[in-house]
């Protein structure tokens, strides 16, 4: 077993190749979650009422350092949907705004805009990139080519869920920028896989998750605003620091702070998993399994053949995912997951755009092993 493993809680019969839906939690950072809950239940006034901010702000210092932006520009959410909803619905959209996007997005998240276009006559328009895709030039002009006079908001994963794609996502931000439209960045699986710098991508919102590839127990999420939108962005809940007189740090923090009685215990982890990361070389783990993802897709073409949404270059579109398309005609989706869950190994098998995928993905608790065992299944599912 490879050691870093048992520092998981991750059951030790479980191959498990899904890091990228749910995430997982170390142990110690696991318990610092729970210490914290302990703290808040020993004197809940001193914690909610007293403390609550400083605490908050610690997070936000150590997170911002990671990440690079300012603390002050970032604001905690339980993840990536409900920082979305917030966005969308301060945009003011008006009939006839065209919300520019691609076939590479969240399913929820194209719920989102969807619901939002519906309720303001907005188009919500996905960009069907070319499959696979060549290079990030033929991206950027794909993309470029689709802007409109009507365009006003580009909304874009930094890395995609069902393709497991890093896009370059600076040259959009810029195309966005030049051509006065918001740019809104889904980074949900960003923070952890591969380096972030937000002041360099410079986006107008950026939302990302803690609770994925930064290791921090479920419900740890950011938003960051870029400073001109902080003083007209209205916080989805309104409460306590909604509209005061006297504003304690900005008035978007007030905003965000208070938002009902909740558990902030998962944002307070942030610091912790930052330090298990310099603790354990998080950084090099992370970037061998990128390694060892971009080999295996070379292996997986050369043994079986198999597609992928981009065409070359795997150490320019891929980090610590890989999807894979199953050869034609579409495969036995059901047969295909009851195989893999007899063998207990755990990984999305999903349709995406009328194909067959499944997505590995890979962290420091992943072995060579847990690799062979799938390569071992291919042949098999691939005939299914
Ligand atoms: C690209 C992307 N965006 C957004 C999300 C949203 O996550 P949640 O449902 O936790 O808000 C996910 C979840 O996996 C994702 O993969």
């Amino acid at each position: 077993m490879n050691s870093l493993k048992s520092l998981f809680l991750i059951d030790e019969n479980i191959t498990y190749l899904n890091h990228g839906s749910f995430g997982a939690c170390p142990k110690p950072i696991f318990n610092g979650f729970i210490k914290w809950q302990y703290q808040l239940e020993k004197n809940p006034i001193q914690f909610l009422d007293n403390d609550l901010q400083k605490n908050i702000y610690n997070s936000q210092v150590a997170l911002g350092e990671f990440i690079n932006c300012s603390p002050d520009d970032i604001v905690f959410f339980q993840n990536p949907t409900t920082a979305i909803n917030e966005v969308i619905r301060n945009l003011n959209l008006k009939p006839n705004d065209e919300i520019l996007s691609s076939n590479h997005e969240y399913g929820a998240m194209d719920k989102a805009w969807e619901f939002i276009s519906k309720k303001t006559g907005a188009k919500y328009k996905k960009v069907k990139l070319p499959y696979p895709i060549y290079s990030d030039d033929e991206f950027s002009t794909y993309f470029e080519k689709c802007i409109t006079e009507n365009t006003k908001i580009i909304f874009i994963s930094h890395i995609t869920s069902a393709t497991g794609l890093v896009f370059p996502i600076k040259n959009i931000i810029d195309l966005a920028r030049k051509k006065n439209i918001i740019s809104i960045i889904d980074g949900a699986h960003v923070p952890g896989q591969i380096p972030l710098k937000i002041n360099e991508l410079n986006p107008d919102y950026y939302t990302g998750t803690c609770h994925k590839w930064l290791l921090c127990p479920k419900g740890t999420s950011f938003l960051f605003v870029n400073k001109k939108y902080q003083n007209s962005i209205n916080p989805l809940i309104i409460s306590w620091g909604y509209n005061n007189e006297r504003v304690f740090h900005t008035k978007f923090q007030d905003e965000h702070l208070w938002q009902g009685t909740r558990d902030v215990s998962p944002f307070l982890t942030i610091p912790q998993a930052i330090d298990f990361r310099m603790t354990y070389d998080w950084g090099l783990v992370s970037e061998k399994c990128r390694n060892r993802i971009r080999l295996l897709s070379v292996e997986l073409k050369d043994k079986f053949n198999l597609e992928f949404a981009f065409k070359e270059n795997p150490e320019k579109w891929l980090a610590q995912m890989l999807s894979f398309q199953l050869p034609n005609p579409p495969s036995d989706i059901e047969k295909i997951k009851l195989l893999l869950s007899k063998q207990n190994i755990t990984i999305p098998v999903f349709e995406w755009e009328n194909k067959l995928f499944i997505r590995i993905s890979l962290n420091g608790y992943n072995s060579e092993n847990d690799i062979q065992k799938l390569i071992d299944l291919l042949p098999i599912i691939i005939k299914y």
